[in-house]
């Protein structure tokens, strides 16, 4: 083995790997970063892809690679990939994930999947993106890709996080795409964002599943109540949120569809586990 080569980190001989060009900490829990895009990924809106970084097998003391799921959060027209990402203190890959810097590479599996894509949904007039959390990362996408505007008169981003600073980034996206040069005029009067807490105070408040089921929501935009015939959705959070927003859609009609049987809402889960 030659000094070049040994010098060489691991990842760089994986046929995977993808530069981190910038990196940008928003909570002390939340971070989203920016890489490098394979020049043959192809992928929908809102569909995610395998990323991670190598690490030390104990038992056979080989490298492998860490791998997890992460929604893509830019659009498909974006020269780089985005990704907007929690930091679990003791979570596998996130551990050491925050610590990333311009210039470092990760592990990126070009091989993109999902649910949460336009061919999933029925024609509508209204689509509802439905997020808690991380959970934006899907509509991060889809809030900036133009198909969005041109498939749906209304957009109506609902995000709710227990406080007030892990809405910035999603709050700074929604206000960046208004002056943004390719759809900030599309977006003009279409899309709707509600930022909600829950254990902090926040001028709207509350759960989404509660803001639906009250009609608070409709109330404060000034639209009419869901609608099979015109409403699709669009959610992604934590398994309970997931489950207990589904059964408020299903009460306004609405039923679930998938990429082989496109109908009015479609899910995804924004992570595996409580989420504590
Ligand atoms: P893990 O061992 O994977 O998780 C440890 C625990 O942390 C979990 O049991 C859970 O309780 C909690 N946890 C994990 N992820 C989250 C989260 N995002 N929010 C709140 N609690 C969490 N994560 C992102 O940060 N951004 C994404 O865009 C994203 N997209 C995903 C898409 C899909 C389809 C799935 C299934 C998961 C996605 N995740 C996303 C979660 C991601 O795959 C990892 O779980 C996360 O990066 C933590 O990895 P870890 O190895 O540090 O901890
Ligand atoms: P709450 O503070 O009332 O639990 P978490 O950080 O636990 O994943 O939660 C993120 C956001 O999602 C919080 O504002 C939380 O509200 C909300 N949430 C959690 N579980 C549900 C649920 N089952 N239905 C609706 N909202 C939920």
């Amino acid at each position: 083995m030659t000094d070049t080569a040994t010098k060489t980190p691991a990842v760089k001989t994986l046929p995977d790997a993808q530069t981190v060009t910038s990196v940008k900490h928003w909570t002390d829990s939340l971070f989203s970063f920016r890489v490098t895009r394979p020049q043959s990924l192809r992928f929908r809106s809102g569909e995610f892809v395998m990323i991670g970084l190598m690490q030390t097998d104990e038992k056979t003391g080989k490298e492998k690679p860490l791998l997890r799921a992460y929604s893509i959060a830019s659009p498909n027209w974006d020269e780089e990939l985005e990704f907007y990402s929690i930091k679990v203190p003791d979570g596998p890959l996130t551990s050491r994930l925050q610590h990333i810097k311009e210039g470092d590479e990760i592990i990126l599996r070009p091989k993109p999947v999902g649910t949460l894509v336009h061919d999933a949904l029925l024609p509508g007039k209204r689509v509802w993106f439905l997020a808690t959390g991380t959970g934006l990362a899907p509509f991060a996408s889809l809030m900036r890709d133009p198909e969005t505007y041109e498939k749906f008169d209304e957009v109506i981003m609902m995000h709710t996080c227990r406080t007030v600073e892990e809405l910035t980034y999603g709050r700074e996206l929604v206000e960046g795409l208004q002056n943004d040069e390719l759809i900030g005029e599309m977006v003009e009067g279409k899309l709707k964002y509600y930022p909600t807490t829950t254990r902090e105070d926040f001028p709207t408040m509350g759960r989404i599943t509660t803001n639906l089921s009250s009609g608070k929501v409709f109330e404060d935009l000034g639209l009419a109540p869901m609608n099979p015939e015109t409403d699709r959705a669009m959610v992604c959070g934590s398994l309970a949120f997931n489950k207990d927003v589904m059964e408020v859609l299903e009460s306004f009609g609405l039923r679930e569809g998938a990429n082989s049987e496109p109908r009015e809402y479609v899910v995804e889960k924004a992570f595996v586990g409580d989420g504590v």
